[in-house]
């Protein structure tokens, strides 16, 4: 058998948006009204009001720990008027994973933000870090009792959106390929055209002098762990991709594992793997074994993520925040879930200190926009709200139960 350390914690992951439904108040929200071909979060999956049955699903499956969000358009819906009813709700939350032994790992941010804070020019305007600070003290006075908090989830992806919108804007609305500064140096400076593949590392740095402020107020009010948690690419070179990897993967990357130095941990999040190559981002092929969201199968991502940010981020304690994948199939959930697993073991056994395994998600959810990829360990009917977990959600109970793979599984 493959065994994990003693302590490892076994868990899912969820966020605000894409579970509670009717977060009426935040920036997406507005969003996907706007937005021609997105789908609606509306009710989402109403965990707002059933939180109880998912963690205890979590639970009684054998999991140990929970990841969630805390809704910051919920707790702050007007710029400076705190709602203790919301703040009361996530400590609810908090209360009832320690009831059931459950670890809560909590996100003071989940990609959204409150529609007020966005009028304000969002991350970009000028208040941006004293108004999130804002925000955190108050979130600090529910968490006792909470060990891990990630003050913000993927500011790398955040950044790729304000990278193209920015480029959008300049240009008219019309999309053409923009240049982004590669590293500091303007020599470097190159072209793209596919949206998304970019990250100005200037917003790397904006990013990450207000984690560092929020991790100071985390740090000075809770007994918590901070860190934040980084979208992983696992990007590869493609034969003459080499300079065009580094110059992609420090604006989207390595500017925030650098970030997480001097952290308590940093959240690993893999799903799959790309090549680079002197164009750019090597489009996938279509093939049977993609995922919903057309990316290819790639268990092996996750130690490669692993690998990765435990050498850039100068061996800050990793957390896996994320992994999974977006199928119909369970059967291929598992399949690759063993196989992110086993390349995981294989990062420890080669002594990179990792904490925990958190997959994504609990439940099938609102996936920025859309309805059909299934990333859920437990399916949702979206009239009724039942919970139908799927045999995963077991059989990752069990691992977790024996806190390791069986060699069959590893095989299969
Ligand atoms: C990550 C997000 C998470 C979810 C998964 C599939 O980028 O953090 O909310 O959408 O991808």
């Amino acid at each position: 058998m493959t065994t994990f350390p003693d302590g490892f914690l076994w868990g899912a992951a969820t966020a605000g948006h894409q579970i509670e439904g009717n977060n009426v108040n935040s920036d997406w929200w507005a969003r996907e009204q706007m937005m021609p071909g997105m789908e609606l979060s509306g009710d989402a999956v109403d965990s707002y009001h059933r939180y109880r049955e998912d963690i205890q699903l979590l639970a009684d499956a054998g999991l140990t720990s929970y990841r969630f969000s805390l809704e910051w358009s919920r707790i702050e819906p007007v710029r400076g008027h705190f709602s203790k009813a919301e703040l009361a709700h996530y400590r609810r939350m908090i209360e009832f994973c320690l009831e059931l032994g459950v670890t809560p790992v909590v996100t003071l941010q989940h990609f959204t933000t409150p529609q007020w804070f966005a009028a304000l020019g969002g991350w970009d305007g000028p208040e941006a870090e004293a108004l999130f600070c804002a925000y955190v003290e108050q979130a600090c006075t529910i968490l006792d009792g909470v060990e891990w908090v990630a003050t913000m989830n993927e500011p790398n992806m955040q950044a790729a959106i304000m990278t193209a919108m920015r480029h959008l804007a300049a240009s008219g609305g019309e999309w053409t390929s923009p240049t982004v500064e590669a590293d500091g140096d303007d020599e470097k400076k190159q072209t793209h055209s596919e949206f998304l593949t970019y990250a100005d590392p200037e917003i790397g740095r904006l990013f990450t002098r207000i984690h560092h402020a929020a991790r100071a107020i985390v740090r000075e009010r809770t007994g918590a762990k901070v860190g934040w948690t980084i979208a992983a690419g696992a990007l590869t070179a493609a034969p003459g991709g080499e300079e065009k990897l580094l110059q992609i993967r420090y604006g989207k990357e390595d500017v925030y594992w650098e970030g997480s130095r001097g952290d308590d941990f940093v959240g690993v999040q893999a799903y799959s793997s790309q090549q680079v190559d002197a164009n750019g981002l090597v489009p996938h092929p279509p093939h049977s074994d993609n995922t919903l969201v057309g990316t290819a199968f790639r268990p092996d991502s996750l130690a490669m993520a692993v690998r990765h940010a435990w050498e850039v981020s100068e061996h800050t304690p990793i957390l896996i925040t994320e992994n999974g994948i977006a199928t119909a199939d369970d059967a291929q959930r598992i399949r690759y879930t063993t196989g992110a697993l086993e390349g995981l073991a294989g990062t420890i056994a080669d002594g990179i200190d990792v904490r925990g395994y958190l997959h994504w998600s609990l439940l099938d959810n609102f996936e920025w926009g859309h309805w059909e990829p299934t990333f859920g360990l437990i399916a949702v009917d979206r009239d009724t709200f039942a919970r139908t977990p799927k045999p995963s959600l077991a059989w990752l109970g069990e691992v977790a139960a024996r806190n390791g793979l069986e060699a069959t599984e590893v095989a299969a």
